[in-house]
């Protein structure tokens, strides 16, 4: 037996408490006893959405919630802009396109957060623009995008869709205080869930756009669900197991207590990028970065795929590669979800090793102290 360790960012490692949940025995969906499960998942999204309104669950990865966002609340033609920073960006855009939306593409250099001026420009050259799309969390470029200050200008204008994927239950993103009107998420990520849910909250305005909006839809129809989910179950079969586990995991994430959970996300990113920087490695987001994830270029002349694959068959610890012109550049840690300091000593550990058998001069510790340093915070 080899222990295996999943530092990606989605799939994410699942707690014992919520796979032992996942495990109870079958129950039909259309039962008072399913019924209670559901609210009280109902109940615990709304408050990690921040959000008086419903919290919609779709059996479908995070894509799918999406999709829904689009298929709900626009008509064809619509002009929308996406914010695209990385490659869920280019996912808002291709979702776009699909629908026979006018995109405009408002481009961002990988490892960049996009700037607020740019947005406002873009919005008054525009001013027919229906729909503003963003991710809050870049997990391609592991990037923070500035939600709350772009919220504060798409008020009263044009609707505001948030990709809350590697956001949501990492970083605060309030919903309702912040005036978002779509906020979606997916399970495999900070909820400590396998993939398969998708979930999606949408605002008082939205929720009135989703009745002018003329774009077909049937599978993603938020208000049939609604409809249906306020009853206690969905429209069409829901996935049961995968909500038993949503139950045990926001409770495990209410019992850590929200704010906690944001703080030990946040300090994990710090120890992993103070590793990186110790080791005299350039991070791929030096600004603005994602407490998900953290996107380190590898020494010039060293291919990070290989060593990725390195990691992952001969040590059993999988990290994440770059994508698209960051592939064999880029390697990426993840800290979401289940994850705690010794994920992070592992992965910067591991790091050191690897890097030493593909010939760099790491000096074995630099990384794994630095992180040290700022994991004792947590242990006053
Ligand atoms: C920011 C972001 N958006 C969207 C997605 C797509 O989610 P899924 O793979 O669950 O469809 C991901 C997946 O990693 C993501 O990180």
């Amino acid at each position: 037996m080899i222990k295996q360790y999943l530092l990606s960012p989605g799939p994410t490692p699942i707690p014992n408490e919520v796979e032992l949940a996942m495990s109870e025995t079958m129950i039909h969906h259309r039962t008072p006893q399913f019924n209670k499960v559901f609210e009280e998942a109902r109940g615990g999204l709304k408050k990690l959405f921040g959000t008086k309104n419903d919290v919609i669950m779709f059996a479908s990865s995070g894509t799918g919630a999406m999709e829904a966002a689009v298929a709900n609340l626009f008509s064809p033609g619509d002009k929308v802009l996406v914010i695209n920073g990385g490659k869920f960006g280019e996912r808002w855009l291709n979702i776009a396109n699909a629908y026979g939306l006018n995109p405009i593409d408002l481009k961002v250099e990988w490892g960049r957060a996009v700037k607020v001026a740019e947005v406002e420009k873009q919005l008054e050259a525009h001013p027919d623009i229906q729909g503003v799309l963003i991710q809050a969390s870049e997990t391609s470029t592991t990037v923070l995008h500035p939600v709350k200050e772009i919220a504060s200008l798409t008020k009263g204008g044009p609707l505001f869709l948030v990709d809350g994927v590697t956001a949501v239950g990492v970083v605060p993103v309030p919903v309702d205080e912040w005036g978002i009107d779509v906020l979606v998420t997916g399970s495999q990520k900070a909820l400590m869930l396998p993939p398969g849910l998708g979930f999606i909250a949408l605002s008082d305005r939205a929720w009135d756009r989703t009745k002018k909006a003329k774009l077909p839809r049937f599978y993603f129809d938020l208000n049939l669900e609604r409809k249906n989910q306020q009853k206690g179950s969905g429209a069409f079969t829901p996935a049961v197991s995968l909500i038993f586990g949503l139950r045990a995991s926001l409770n495990m994430l209410e019992r850590e207590g929200i704010e906690k959970v944001y703080a030990r996300h946040a300090r994990l990113c710090r120890a992993t990028r103070a590793a990186a920087t110790a080791l005299g490695l350039k991070l791929l987001a030096p600004d603005s970065p994602s407490p998900a994830a953290t996107g380190i270029f590898l020494p010039e002349g060293i291919d990070a795929d290989k060593v990725l694959e390195y990691l992952r068959d001969r040590m059993n610890v999988t990290l994440a590669e770059g994508q698209d012109q960051l592939k064999g550049k880029v390697i990426r840690i993840a800290h979401v979800g289940y994850m705690g300091a010794f994920d992070v000593i592992t992965a910067i550990a591991a790091l050191e090793m690897a890097l030493r058998k593909f010939g760099a001069e790491i000096p074995f510790g630099r990384g794994v102290a630095a992180a040290q340093e700022v994991l004792m915070e947590a242990l006053p």
